[in-house]
């Protein structure tokens, strides 16, 4: 059995629609930060005693489930990926958890995809260099997984099968940032990004996202690499609202944001004005992240969880990617 860890992540720079489905290759290059407190734990043993891959789920405070359609779908599909580069057919046996709300909006199919990609292939015994690692994750359909694979700052390019890979452009320790996660909605969010990748180029908008999208990319970047806050704040913030002005006018449109969302968009930006330095982006969901110097967080979490639309509060850190925690032969 071989169990990995994997992070989630947060982009500041968006992967919106899919240009390939069959090799979930992207229309633009991505960039994010890995959260060092938002982990999925994932074990894979290969066992030829079983007929079928058996899945287990258990999210964080609810009793383990057996997953069943598209979630056990996906992730067969996944271990067949797996299987056929090692050339064996054996059944599986998957045990998933995490350690963070399923409840908080958190996109956790990245960290789950990137974990389950590291155990499964390990488990196989297939030798992979870490390129090679976040392609093949990049193919579960779960494209921001990629990013969950290399440590840090990271950014997925765009490309073929072959160039689209995520690399890491900076360690954790480069620049101490945080995440503070507003929760202001539990639900369970009705359209998953999944469908929205493909309606996403039926939006007006999405040509004039992609027109700006190269500058903006630099920008996180050189932000990143100078510490830069301002210059990546002020480019998070213009991306994120890029990416959910094309969700608000594709057909048939989808609209994550709620009046919670709202609020704390508004919060941030009046602290900033009063020298809290903090900046807001947006997932396919209504949490808003705030993103803010390490040395901000408390003060950020206390302000985040006095706002009446604000539930709780997750704070992370720039975290590592995927690694492994236990392999036994
Ligand atoms: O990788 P997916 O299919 O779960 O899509 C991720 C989409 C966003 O989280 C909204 C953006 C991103 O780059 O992570």
């Amino acid at each position: 059995m071989t169990t990995a860890i994997a992070p989630a992540n947060i982009a500041f720079i968006k992967y919106w629609g899919m240009r390939d489905a069959e090799q979930t290759l992207p229309y633009n290059g991505s960039l994010s930060m890995n959260l060092d407190a938002c982990l999925t734990t994932t074990s894979v043993l290969f066992d030829p005693a079983l007929e079928s891959d058996h899945v287990t789920l258990t999210l964080y405070a609810q009793p383990p489930k057996v997953a069943v359609g598209r979630p056990l779908e996906r992730v067969v599909a996944h271990l067949d990926r797996m299987r056929a580069l090692a050339g064996v057919t054996t059944r599986a046996r998957v045990t998933s958890s995490n350690n963070f709300p399923a409840d908080a909006g958190i996109a956790s199919s990245a960290a789950a995809f990137a974990a389950l990609t590291l155990a499964g292939v390990s488990a196989l015994g297939l030798a992979m260099d870490e390129r090679t690692l976040s392609r093949l994750t990049r193919r579960s359909g779960s494209g921001s997984a990629s990013r969950s694979i290399p440590t840090g700052y990271v950014e997925w390019h765009n490309g073929d099968d072959l160039t689209s890979f995520a690399e890491s452009i900076a360690p954790p320790e480069y620049w101490d940032l945080a995440d503070v996660v507003a929760v202001v909605d539990t639900q369970a969010k009705k359209i998953g990004s999944a469908e929205n990748h493909h309606l996403a180029v039926t939006s007006p908008y999405f040509g004039v996202r992609l027109e700006g999208i190269q500058q903006r990319l630099d920008a996180a970047r050189t932000a990143i690499m100078q510490r830069d806050l301002t210059l990546l704040g002020t480019t998070m913030e213009a991306d994120a609202v890029s990416m959910h002005l094309v969700c608000m006018t594709q057909s048939p449109p989808s609209f994550y944001w709620n009046a919670g969302t709202m609020a704390v968009i508004h919060a941030v930006r009046a602290w900033r004005e009063q020298g809290l330095e903090a900046y807001f982006t947006i997932d396919a969901g209504p949490n808003v992240h705030v993103i803010c110097a390490s040395g901000d967080r408390f003060i950020v979490q206390e302000r985040l969880e006095a706002l009446p639309e604000v539930q709780f509060t997750l704070v992370n850190r720039v975290g590592h990617g995927a690694r492994l925690v236990h392999v036994n032969d």
